[in-house]
């Protein structure tokens, strides 16, 4: 179950329903060592904002289930001794596939701190003590020594790393993969296709503006612009073979959620999309109120897509 989280920056205490859950903890944790935050950053949003955090756990529930669990497509799992979740964020996934292997160390490293600490806290609450979170930036060579994982994962990593850095960011999970270990990336086909014309506009415009501003490989920015290249990347990197699996995610069943979601991503997105001239702040306003009506209403459906490219790496020869 999720629960709202508050966290007051000035006491660094995480609240959910009033109650304290964690004391924002910058100390060493499991095996990570949390470093000095970057002063770089190209997650689309904030990945200090609460608000970001809030939207990425309650989206979770849905995705993983979507997904049929962590590890859904792993034809062995008890194969798997060390996994890595890159981009973390509250640890949703890390903490499933904690509970699916518990006799599986599962790291976790994203850039936030706030969601760091939440994931630790998490990873505390449910009893999991074999899984760890720490801060790391995903854009720099990653802080592991080679061959240090059987599952290197992410998940909606297309909004974190600008087309350029995808290459280097494979060669690393590659350098970190043990020899027979499985690289394994879920990212979103697009927005979603639905019944609401405003919330398919709405879409249009920010995959628009996510491909103006450098990510995904979009020749047109009519999707997120890594579906069609990430197996080919994979493949570069020498994985073989490379599987793909698709998860389609029914938006009319998740309808709160999906408001949820949308009320979220819009107020983030608004100022970006006003900077690229793409709509006027009363057009977007009008917009996404449309959107959020549409989405409550009864004859309100929709579909989204995510897919998993798991690579193989080829074994010690
Ligand atoms: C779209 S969220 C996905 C979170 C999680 N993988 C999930 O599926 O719920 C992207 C995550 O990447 C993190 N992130 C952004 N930039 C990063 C960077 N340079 N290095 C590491 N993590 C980063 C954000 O803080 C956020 O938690």
């Amino acid at each position: 179950m999720n629960f709202p989280l508050e966290i007051d920056k000035m006491s660094e205490k995480v609240y959910t329903m009033g109650i304290i859950i964690d004391e924002i903890d910058l100390e060493y944790k499991g095996s990570i060592f949390l470093m000095e935050p970057p002063t770089s950053n190209t997650y689309v949003f904030d990945p200090e904002s609460p608000t970001e955090m809030a939207r990425l756990i309650n989206q979770d529930r849905a995705v993983t289930q979507a997904m049929g669990g962590p590890l859904l497509g792993i034809t062995d799992p008890s194969s798997l001794h060390n996994i890595l979740d890159l981009g973390s964020g509250p640890g949703g996934w890390a903490l499933d596939a904690a509970l699916a292997r518990p006799e599986a160390d599962i790291e976790g490293v994203d850039i936030s701190r706030t969601m760091v600490s939440y994931a630790n806290a998490r990873a505390r609450t449910q009893q999991l003590p074999n899984a760890s979170f720490g801060v790391m930036d995903l854009t720099q060579p990653l802080e592991f020594p080679d061959a240090s994982f059987d599952l290197v994962s992410g998940r909606y990593l297309f909004p974190v790393l600008k087309r350029d850095v995808w290459s280097p960011f494979l060669s690393e999970c590659t350098r970190v993969l043990r020899p027979g270990g499985i690289l394994r990336l879920s990212e979103s086909l697009n927005f979603g296709h639905t019944s609401s014309a405003a919330f398919n506009r709405l879409g249009s415009l920010i995959m628009q503006a996510f491909c103006q501003e450098g990510y995904g490989f979009s020749p047109d920015g009519l999707t997120f612009g890594v579906d069609h290249i990430l197996p080919t990347l994979v493949r570069q990197q020498g994985y073989q073979p490379v599987q793909l699996m698709a998860h389609p995610i029914d938006f009319t069943a998740f309808s709160a959620d999906t408001y949820h979601n949308v009320e979220i991503i819009g107020y983030q997105v608004k100022p970006r999309l006003i900077k690229l001239g793409l709509i006027t702040s009363e057009a977007f306003d009008e917009l996404l109120q449309q959107t959020l009506i549409d989405i409550l209403s009864e004859t309100f459906c929709g579909l989204g897509y995510l897919f998993t490219v798991l690579g193989h790496k080829p074994p010690a020869s």
